[in-house]
C-alpha cells in the first residue's frame, strides 16, 4: 500500500499545483472558459461523468472534469470524477481541483464526495513492486470562501476513504501472506489503535465455541482459523438533566455486522477450475469491507453501538479436508450436508450471524462474496441486496444510494427453501440444480437469523474485486461496501426512527 493522499481545503489552488481540474457540464460545453466548443468535440470530449481532458495552458496543465448535466450533479458524480482525475493525472505530483460554486447541492456533501474521489482515485496498491514510480502526493480542493464551513465535511470524506484504502489493502493482499492469523492480527492492531474492543476466537476458542461451520471449511488448511470480534460503543451522550433529576441516558440500538473472510477459495475438494480460482485472494472482501467500516467509527463519532463478527479461514484440499456428503454441526445445533464444499462461505457466516444473534441486535447486515450466480444476474459492477424486512432492506439501498455503491435488490423465495433439504440432516448447502444460486445462498444463511431481527445479506462477488479500473474504483480490491455501511451507520437515528415511526401507523391501521 502506498501512503493516502493527503487532501487540504483552501481558498484557492496553491502555486505547486502542477495540474488543477475545473468542472465541465454536458449541458454548458460552450461556456468553458477560453477553449471552443470545437476544440472539445477534436478532444472527444462531452462533459460527461468521468471524462476528463487536459488542456496545456503553459506551466499549469487545466484539467477539464465533466459532471454530466448540471442539475444531475450530486456526490456520486462529483466522487467518480475526482476519483478519474486522481488516477488519470500521470506524472503530478501536486494538483488541486477548484470546487464547483454553482451547484445545487449542499457545499459539505459535494466537499466530502471530491474528498474521497480524490483519495480513492490515488489508490495504489505496490506493497510488492520492488520499485515504483512517485504518484500523486497532495490535493487541494479550492473552495473560495467556504473554507471553514467545509472542513469537518472533509475530515469525515478522508476518514470514510481511509477505511476503503484499508479494505483495498486487506483484498489485494494474496491469500499466502494473508492468512487468517494474520488478517486477524492486523485487523485487531488498527481496531485497537482506533479504540475499538478486539477480541480474537484462536483454534481451541473456536472449537469451545462449536463453530461447527468455520472447523468443517478449514479441515482441508493447515492454517488455523480465526474468528474477529470488533465492538464499537458510542460515546455515552451529553447528560442532559431531565426534569432536573438524574441523567437517564436513552437506550442506543446495536447494530451487528457479519463479513466473510475466507482469505483463498480454492473450492475444497470439490476444486475450482484455475480460471475461476485465480482471483480467489478476494474471498475475504466483506471481512475486510466490515473490519475496515468498524475502524472508521469513532472518527465519524457514529451514535450508535456496532459489533462486529467476521470468520476466517481459507478453503483448501489437504488430507483431513471436508469430503461432499460430510455432515457437520452448526453453531446453533442445526445439522448441514455438505454437498459442495465450495459453497463454503454461507457455512462460516452462519455460525457468525448465530454468534450476532446472541448480542440482541436491533438490525444484522452480512455482507460476502458469496455466489458466481449473483455475478450471472447482475454483472461485476452490481451487489445483490437480499434480508428478511422490506423497510431494512430499503434503508440499506438508500444507503447505498447516497454512498455511491450500486445494489440491486433480489427475492427470497419462500417456496425455494424446499430446495435446501436434505434426505439426511437438516440442511442441505447447496439449491437443487444450477439456477438461482444467489438466493438459495441467501436462503441458507436466512435459516440463521431470527425472523424477528431485521437483516439485509449482501451478496458483493461481483463487485468486490474488478478486473479493470471502473470510477472510483482500481482494478482489483474494491473495498466495496465500506461506503455504504459507514453512511448507514452515521445516519442511524434518523432512518430507523422513520422506520418506527412507519411501524407504529402499520399497527395503527391494523396492516402489520
Ligand atoms: N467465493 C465463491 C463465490 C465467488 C465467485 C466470489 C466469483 C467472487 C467471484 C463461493 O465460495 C463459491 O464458490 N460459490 C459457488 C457456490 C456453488 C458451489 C453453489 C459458486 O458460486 O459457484
Ligand atoms: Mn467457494
Ligand atoms: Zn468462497
Amino acid at each position: 500500500m502506498s501512503e493516502l493522499l493527503s487532501v487540504k481545503i483552501a481558498k484557492a489552488a496553491p502555486a505547486g499545483a502542477t495540474a488543477v481540474a475545473e468542472a465541465v457540464y454536458s449541458d454548458r460545453l460552450t461556456k468553458v472558459p477560453g477553449v471552443r466548443k470545437a476544440a472539445l468535440d477534436r478532444g472527444g470530449f462531452a462533459g460527461g461523468v468521468g471524462e476528463t481532458l487536459m488542456l496545456n495552458d503553459g506551466e499549469r496543465v487545466r484539467v477539464l472534469m465533466g459532471l454530466g448535466p448540471r442539475a444531475r450533479v450530486g456526490a456520486t458524480e462529483l466522487r467518480t470524477a475526482a476519483a478519474v482525475f486522481a488516477r488519470g493525472v500521470g506524472k503530478h505530483r501536486r494538483v488541486a481541483v477548484e470546487y464547483p460554486e454553482d451547484l445545487d447541492l449542499d457545499a459539505a456533501i459535494g466537499v466530502r464526495a471530491v474528498t474521497e474521489g480524490l483519495i480513492l482515485g490515488a489508490y495504489r496498491f505496490d506493497t510488492h513492486k520492488s520499485s515504483t514510480t512517485p504518484g500523486l502526493s497532495a490535493a487541494t480542493i479550492a473552495v473560495g470562501d467556504a473554507v471553514r464551513s467545509v472542513q469537518p465535511a472533509a475530515a469525515r470524506g478522508r476518514a470514510a476513504a481511509e477505511a476503503v484504502c484499508f479494505a483495498r489493502d486487506l483484498v489485494n493482499e494474496p491469500g499466502g501472506s494473508l492468512t487468517p492469523a494474520v488478517f486477524a492480527r492486523r485487523a485487531a492492531d488498527r481496531a485497537g489503535s482506533a479504540g475499538l474492543i478486539a477480541e480474537i476466537m484462536d483454534h481451541d476458542d473456536i472449537v469451545a465455541a462449536g463453530l461447527g461451520g468455520l472447523l468443517a471449511v478449514n479441515q482441508g488448511s493447515v492454517e488455523p482459523a480465526r474468528l474477529l470480534k470488533l465492538t464499537y460503543e458510542p460515546v455515552a451522550a451529553s447528560d442532559e438533566l431531565v426534569d432536573g433529576g438524574a441523567a437517564e441516558p436513552d437506550a442506543v440500538d446495536t447494530v451487528a455486522l457479519v463479513g466473510k473472510g475466507i482469505t483463498f477459495d480454492s473450492g475444497g475438494l470439490s476444486i475450482k477450475p484455475a480460471d475461476s480460482m485465480m482471483d480467489m485472494k478476494c474471498d475475504m472482501g466483506g471481512a475486510a469491507a466490515v473490519v475496515a467500516a468498524m475502524c472508521a467509527l469513532p472518527a465519524l463519532d457514529v451514535a450508535v453501538k456496532v459489533v462486529s463478527f467476521t470468520p476466517m479461514t481459507d478453503n483448501m484440499t489437504g488430507g483431513a479436508a471436508q469430503r461432499p456428503g460430510d455432515i457437520y454441526t452448526a453453531r446453533n445445533g442445526t445439522t448441514v450436508e455438505v454437498l459442495n464444499t465450495d459453497a463454503e462461505g454461507r457455512l462460516v457466516l452462519a455460525d457468525a450471524l448465530s454468534l450476532a444473534a446472541d448480542e440482541e441486535p436491533d438490525a444484522i447486515i452480512d455482507l460476502a462474496t458469496l455466489t458466481g450466480a449473483c455475478m450471472v444476474a447482475l454483472g461485476q459492477k452490481i451487489a445483490g441486496l437480499m434480508g428478511n424486512d422490506p423497510d431494512f432492506c430499503g434503508i440499506v439501498e438508500d444507503a447505498a444510494e447516497v454512498a455511491g455503491e450500486r445494489v440491486w435488490q433480489l427475492p427470497l423465495p419462500a417456496d425455494y427453501r424446499r430446495s435446501l433439504d436434505s434426505a439426511v440432516a437438516d440442511l442441505k448447502n447447496i439449491g437443487a440444480g444450477r439456477y438461482g444460486g444467489a438466493l438459495t445462498a441467501g436462503l441458507f444463511l436466512k435459516e440463521f437469523v431470527d425472523d424477528d431481527t431485521p437483516w439485509v445479506h449482501l451478496d458483493i462477488a461481483g463487485p468486490a474485486f474488478l478486473s479493470e479500473a471502473d470510477g472510483d474504483s482500481p482494478k482489483g480490491g474494491t473495498g466495496f461496501g465500506v461506503r455504504t455501511l459507514l453512511t448507514l451507520l452515521e445516519t442511524w437515528g434518523e432512518e430507523m426512527e422513520l422506520l418506527g415511526e412507519l411501524d407504529d401507523l402499520e399497527e395503527e391501521f391494523g396492516l402489520s
